[in-house]
C-alpha cells in the first residue's frame, strides 16, 4: 500500500494538462468516486489496525496533493486561455474604411493638374487680407458696392482688415513681388457676406488663373481656356465668350461652356440655352499692372477665376451648396477619385 502511494505521489506531481478537458480527465482518473485515489481509499479497510494511523496520514496527504496538483492545472489552463484571447497576434485586424477625398479637393486637384500641364504654378496669399489687395490695386472705384460691409466680412476699419472677397487679391500679391513672366494658379477660400441657402454660402472655394508676359494677346487666353474646358469636361466642349464687365479686366468676358449633358440641345440643366456659365476672365488691366509696378506699355496679361463648388456642381450635380461643409459621410462617400 505504502508503495503504491509513493508511485501515485511522483505521478501526480508529474501530471500536466493542456487545456480545459485535459485536466477534467486528470480529476476524473484521480480523484472522482471510482478515480485511483478513491479506490485506495476502499482498500484502506483491509489495512492492518497498527498501520492504519501512518497509511491513512499517507493517502490524505495523496489526496491534497492531487487535488491542489489539479487545481493549479486548472488555474494556468484557464489564466492562459483568456491572456491569448485578450493579445491574440495572429487575428486578423478590423478592417479599416478607407477616406474618400471632398468632392471640392477632388475638383480642385484636376483643375491644378490640367493648369499646371500648361506652366502654371501654384501661388499662395492670405485669407485675412488689407483693402489694397483686394479692392484698391485692382482697379475697384471708391464706391464699389464690394466694399460695402453688406457684402463683405470686415474685421477691421480704418486701416481696413477684411476676409478676402475673391482669390484676384493673390494676383497683386505676386505682382508686387515677382517679375514677369508671371504664370500662376492660386486655388484658396474666400468669403462674402451672404445668407446661407442652397445656392449662396458665406464662404466658398475659387481659383484664379494670371499670366502676365510680352505680347500676352486675348487669342492666349482664348486657347488656354478652351483646352482647360475640353479637358475637363470632355474633349467635344465648345466654349463661348460673352463680353462683361470686371474692374480689374479689360476687356472682359464671362465664359460659357456647351451643356455637357445635352451636348448644347438644351435641357433643364442648362434652362434650354445649350450654355452654362463657368468663369470670368479678361486682359489684366493696365491700371493693375500699374499699381503693381509692372510696365503696361511693355507688358500685357490675361486673368481668369472660377468658383470650385460652380465647377463641381456643373460635374457631380450637387443642387444644395450647404452640403459641402456639412461633412455628411453619404455625402462624402459618393465621390471617387477619378485617378
Ligand atoms: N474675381 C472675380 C469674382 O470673384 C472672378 C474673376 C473674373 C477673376 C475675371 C478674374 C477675372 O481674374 O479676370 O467674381
Amino acid at each position: 500500500m505504502l508503495e503504491k502511494i509513493e508511485a501515485l505521489k511522483s505521478v501526480i506531481n508529474g501530471l500536466s494538462a493542456t487545456n480545459k478537458d485535459e485536466v477534467e480527465a486528470l480529476r476524473i482518473k484521480y480523484l472522482s468516486k471510482k478515480g485511483e485515489i478513491s479506490l485506495l481509499f476502499n482498500d484502506f479497510r483491509n489495512v492492518p489496525n497498527e498501520q492504519k494511523k501512518e497509511i491513512g496520514q499517507k493517502l490524505n496527504e495523496l489526496k491534497n496533493l492531487a487535488t491542489d496538483k489539479i487545481n493549479t492545472l486548472r488555474e494556468s489552463v484557464e489564466a492562459g486561455q483568456s491572456e491569448a484571447m485578450a493579445i491574440d497576434l495572429t487575428r486578423p485586424a478590423a478592417p479599416a474604411p478607407l477616406g474618400k477625398r471632398h468632392p471640392i479637393s477632388l475638383v480642385r486637384q484636376e483643375i491644378i493638374s490640367i493648369l499646371s500641364r500648361l506652366g502654371f504654378t501654384i501661388a499662395d496669399g492670405p485669407e485675412i487680407e488689407d483693402d489694397w489687395h483686394v479692392f484698391s490695386s485692382l482697379n475697384f472705384a471708391a464706391d464699389h458696392p464690394a466694399r460695402d460691409m453688406q457684402d463683405t466680412f470686415f474685421i477691421q476699419r480704418s486701416p481696413d482688415v477684411l476676409l478676402r472677397t475673391h482669390t484676384s487679391s493673390v494676383q497683386t500679391r505676386v505682382m508686387t513681388t515677382a517679375k514677369p513672366p508671371i504664370r500662376i494658379i492660386c486655388p484658396g477660400r474666400v468669403y462674402r457676406n451672404e445668407a446661407i441657402s442652397a445656392r449662396a454660402h458665406c464662404f466658398f472655394h475659387q481659383l484664379e488663373g494670371l499670366y502676365i508676359d510680352k505680347n500676352v494677346s486675348f487669342a492666349d487666353l482664348k486657347q488656354t481656356l478652351l483646352y482647360f474646358a475640353r479637358e475637363l469636361f470632355g474633349p467635344e466642349t465648345q466654349i463661348r465668350l460673352r463680353p462683361s464687365y470686371f474692374p480689374f479686366t479689360e476687356p472682359s468676358a464671362e465664359m460659357d461652356i456647351s451643356c455637357h449633358l445635352c451636348h448644347g440641345k438644351g435641357c433643364g440643366f442648362c434652362k434650354h440655352t445649350g450654355w452654362v456659365e463657368i468663369l470670368g476672365c479678361g486682359m489684366v488691366d493696365p491700371n493693375v499692372l500699374e499699381a503693381c509696378g509692372i510696365d503696361s506699355k511693355e507688358y500685357t496679361g490675361y486673368a481668369f477665376g472660377l468658383g470650385i463648388e460652380r465647377i463641381t456642381n456643373l460635374k457631380y450635380r450637387v443642387k444644395d451648396l450647404r452640403m459641402f461643409s456639412e461633412n455628411d459621410v453619404r455625402f462624402l462617400d459618393e465621390f471617387e477619385a477619378a485617378h
